[in-house]
C-alpha cells in the first residue's frame, strides 16, 4: 500500500496512518480524502490491525483544514459534491471496526479539527490548536463539524468555536472534552501508541462491540440502544468472554484467538 500523501506503517497490532503534506501543513486535497478513503478500507480489511493511530507530519500541523487553494474555484454543485466525499471519507474512518486515536501534534482547523472528531479517542501535544475557522472564509464546514462538535462538547462550546472562530489550545480542548489527554509534543507517539497497545491487548471482539454499540447509541434512543448492548453482550459469551472469565478465574492471562 503506498500513497502520495499518507505513510503507513504498522507496529504489531498498531497501524499508524500519517498525512503526509506538511509543506501545506498536511491541508486536505481531494487526492488526499480519496487515500484517506482508501486507507481507511484497507485498515478495516486488515485482521492483525486492531487499533489505528492518526496524525500528521511535521511539527506545526495536524490537518490545517481542506485545500482552500482547491475549494476557490469551486462551483455549488462541485462544493456539495466536496463535502460528500469528505463526509463519506470520515463517516469511513468512524465506522471502522477498530478504535482510532487521534494524536494531534499541532493545528487541527476546519477539516483537520472534522478529522480528529470523527475518530474515537484524540491525545494532543500541549502544543495542539483546535479551531473551526470557516466563517472566516464566508463558509461553514463542511465535513460533518457542524453535526459532530455539538455532540461531543454541547451546543453552547461548539457555536462559541463555530461562530468566534477563536482557536482552543491543549488544555481548555481537555476541559470541554474536546480531547481525552494532553502530553509534551515529544511524547505524543509515544503515548498514542501506547494508549493502542493497551486497547491491542484487550478481548478483540469485545473492544470493537464496545465501540459499535456506545456509537450506535448516540444515534438512536436509550431503550434501542440498550437492547442492542444486550445482543451484542450475549454474543460475547461461550467465546471471547468464556475465555475471559475463565482465565480470571484461573489467575491467568486470557489466550484471545482471532
Ligand atoms: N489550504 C491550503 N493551503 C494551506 C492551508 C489550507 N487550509 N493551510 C495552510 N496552507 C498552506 C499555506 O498556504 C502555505 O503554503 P505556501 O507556503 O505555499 O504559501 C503553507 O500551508 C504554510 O502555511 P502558512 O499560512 O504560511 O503558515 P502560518 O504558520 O503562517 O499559519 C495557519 C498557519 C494554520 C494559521 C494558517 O496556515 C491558516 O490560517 N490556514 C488556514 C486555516 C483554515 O482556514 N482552515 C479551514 C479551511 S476551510
Amino acid at each position: 500500500m503506498s500513497f502520495r500523501n499518507l505513510l503507513i506503517e504498522d507496529h504489531g497490532a498498531v497501524r499508524r496512518i500519517t498525512l503526509n503534506r506538511p509543506d501545506k501543513l498536511n491541508a486536505l486535497n481531494r487526492e488526499t480524502l480519496t487515500e484517506l478513503h482508501e486507507a481507511f478500507a484497507a485498515a478495516a480489511a486488515a485482521d492483525g490491525v486492531r487499533v489505528v493511530v492518526l496524525t500528521g507530519a511535521g511539527p506545526k500541523a495536524f490537518v490545517a483544514g481542506a485545500d482552500i487553494a482547491e475549494m476557490v474555484n469551486k462551483t455549488q454543485a462541485q462544493a456539495r459534491e466536496f463535502s460528500k466525499v469528505g463526509q463519506r471519507t470520515f463517516r469511513s474512518l468512524e465506522l471502522l471496526p477498530q478504535p482510532v486515536i487521534a494524536a494531534v501534534n499541532g493545528f487541527a482547523l476546519g477539516g483537520g479539527c472534522e478529522l480528529a472528531l470523527a475518530c474515537d479517542i484524540r491525545i494532543a501535544s500541549n502544543k495542539a490548536k483546535f479551531g473551526q475557522p470557516e466563517v472566516n472564509l464566508g463558509l461553514i464546514p463542511g465535513y460533518a463539524g457542524t453535526q459532530r462538535l455539538p455532540r461531543l462538547i454541547g451546543l453552547g462550546n461548539a457555536l462559541h468555536m463555530l461562530l468566534t472562530t477563536e482557536m482552543v489550545g491543549a488544555e481548555d480542548a481537555l476541559r470541554l472534552g474536546l480531547v481525552q489527554k494532553v502530553v509534551e509534543p515529544e511524547a505524543l507517539l509515544p503515548a498514542a501508541v501506547e494508549m493502542a497497545k493497551t486497547i491491542a491487548a484487550k478481548g478483540p471482539r469485545a473492544v470493537k462491540l464496545a465501540k459499535q454499540v456506545a456509537r450506535q447509541g448516540l444515534l438512536t434512543d436509550f431503550e434501542s440502544g440498550c437492547g442492542l448492548e444486550a445482543d451484542k453482550f450475549a454474543t460475547l459469551f461461550e467465546n471471547e468472554g468464556a475465555e475471559g472469565m475463565k482465565a480470571f478465574l484461573e489467575k491467568r492471562k486470557p489466550e484471545w484467538k482471532g
